[in-house]
């Protein structure tokens, strides 16, 4: 009788203790942040200054892009370039299927230029933008306080993930704005950034939180070599020809390449380049035409186009790489142009003619034009 009752005993006492550990971990209290942030603010390497190009952008493109690089990034907030980071994160989700109306569309580099424009469309800041001083770059930023809240919540080592995590493809998103972060901080205080996945080593924590600290200072400057800025020229005098026939080409151009990552002859040092449209002729900076599809009307004449290099950091997830110059490239276009032909005389209305196209492409080694058709419904 004795035994039963211990044995009870032992039973209750470890479910008290089993619940008593779960609670712990979903309703933690909000940690004490300021004690993260004066430890930061106190270490001798603070007034170094951290480079954004050479320390910060490889580190979120380790540990941050994978997530944060998409057009329907969790809360828009991309994170594979400056001007991502500067724009911040929305509450707007990119893909709705239940809206009525149409979207708002939000590229980044096409439908906003400046941090006003973009808060005018409803995106909230990640990085201080009230008066600067070290402790309130951090305490005013989402990606500060993201980080912080990591580091005082770590995920158990070697453990499965947690339950409490939901990584549906349509999860319901917070995408808190720093006034709402303690809220979002008491009721998940597992889900500081990298989301779901081990933390940031203390060394790449500390870089991070001093480049914050120091005020965030970057860019998404890009300088191409005298020969990159020859081959642009000449590619560019190419597409923006005068002739009916040539303005036809590079249409077509246009409207199959508009995804592509395009790299030029020679280029060691692999620099992208994406075909878009602009107000501005060659020679002058480019401002890009925002029109919602590639076949949509310009909205203006002249217009040309032009070689921009990719600012942003390139994902598999989002990279169609195309060689673009030499023997391959005249290749390509006299295949593009015989395809082009070819599509309009018979539209792809079967299974056997999209066949006939791909392997017609892929001959030619058109690489982005294969996986545009690939991914083509089979009647258009
Ligand atoms: C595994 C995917 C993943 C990775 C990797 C990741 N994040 Fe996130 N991030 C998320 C998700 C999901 C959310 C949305 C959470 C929510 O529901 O509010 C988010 C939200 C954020 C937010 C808040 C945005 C807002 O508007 O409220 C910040 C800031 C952020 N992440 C920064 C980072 C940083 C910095 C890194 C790299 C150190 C990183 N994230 C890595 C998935 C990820």
């Amino acid at each position: 009788m004795t035994r039963l009752f211990s044995l009870a005993l032992l039973f209750f006492s470890t479910l008290l203790l089993t619940s008593c550990g779960t609670s712990l971990r979903s309703e933690s209290e909000i940690p004490d942040f300021n004690r993260y942030y004066a430890d930061i603010l106190a270490t001798g390497s603070m007034k170094k200054p951290v480079d954004y190009h050479k320390e910060v952008k490889p580190l979120l493109e380790k540990r941050c892009v994978v997530c944060h690089g998409c057009y329907d990034a969790p809360c828009q907030l991309k994170l594979s370039s400056y001007e991502g980071l500067t724009r911040g994160g929305s509450k707007h989700e990119v893909y709705d299927s239940t809206r009525l109306v149409t979207a708002h569309v939000t590229r980044l580099f096409i439908d906003a230029h400046t941090t006003a424009e973009w808060r005018k469309k409803e995106f909230h800041s990640v990085l201080n933008e009230a008066e600067a001083s070290p402790e309130a770059n951090l305490e005013e930023s989402l990606v500060a306080s993201m980080l912080a809240l990591k580091q005082a919540n770590p995920l158990p080592q070697g453990e499965r993930l947690l339950k409490g995590f939901d990584l549906a493809l349509d999860r319901k998103q917070q995408c808190s704005t720093i006034d709402e972060f303690s809220s979002f901080a008491s009721k998940k205080p597992l889900w500081g950034m990298p989301y779901g996945l081990p933390g940031l080593s203390q060394e790449e924590y500390d870089t991070l939180m001093r480049w914050l600290a120091q005020g965030a200072q970057g860019d998404d400057r890009i300088v191409l070599s005298p020969g990159q800025r020859a081959q642009v020229a000449q590619w560019e005098a190419f597409f923006n020809g005068s002739s009916n026939k040539e303005k036809l080409v590079t249409r077509y151009l246009y409207e199959h390449l508009f995804l592509a990552d395009l790299y030029l002859e020679d280029d060691e040092s692999r620099r992208w380049f994406n075909l878009v449209r602009s107000h501005t002729a060659p020679g002058e900076p480019i401002d890009i035409i925002d029109a919602r599809r590639p076949f949509s009307n310009p909205g203006t004449a002249p217009f040309y186009y032009r070689l921009q290099p990719v600012r942003s950091a390139t994902s598999l997830k989002n990279h169609l790489p195309m060689h673009w110059g030499g023997n391959g490239w005249r290749v390509g276009v006299n295949s593009l142009s015989i395809g082009i032909f070819m599509l309009t005389l018979f539209p792809l209305t079967s299974q056997r003619w999209r066949q006939i196209h791909l392997r017609y492409f892929r001959r030619y080694r058109c690489r982005a034009v294969t996986v545009f058709y690939s991914t083509m419904p089979v009647s258009l």
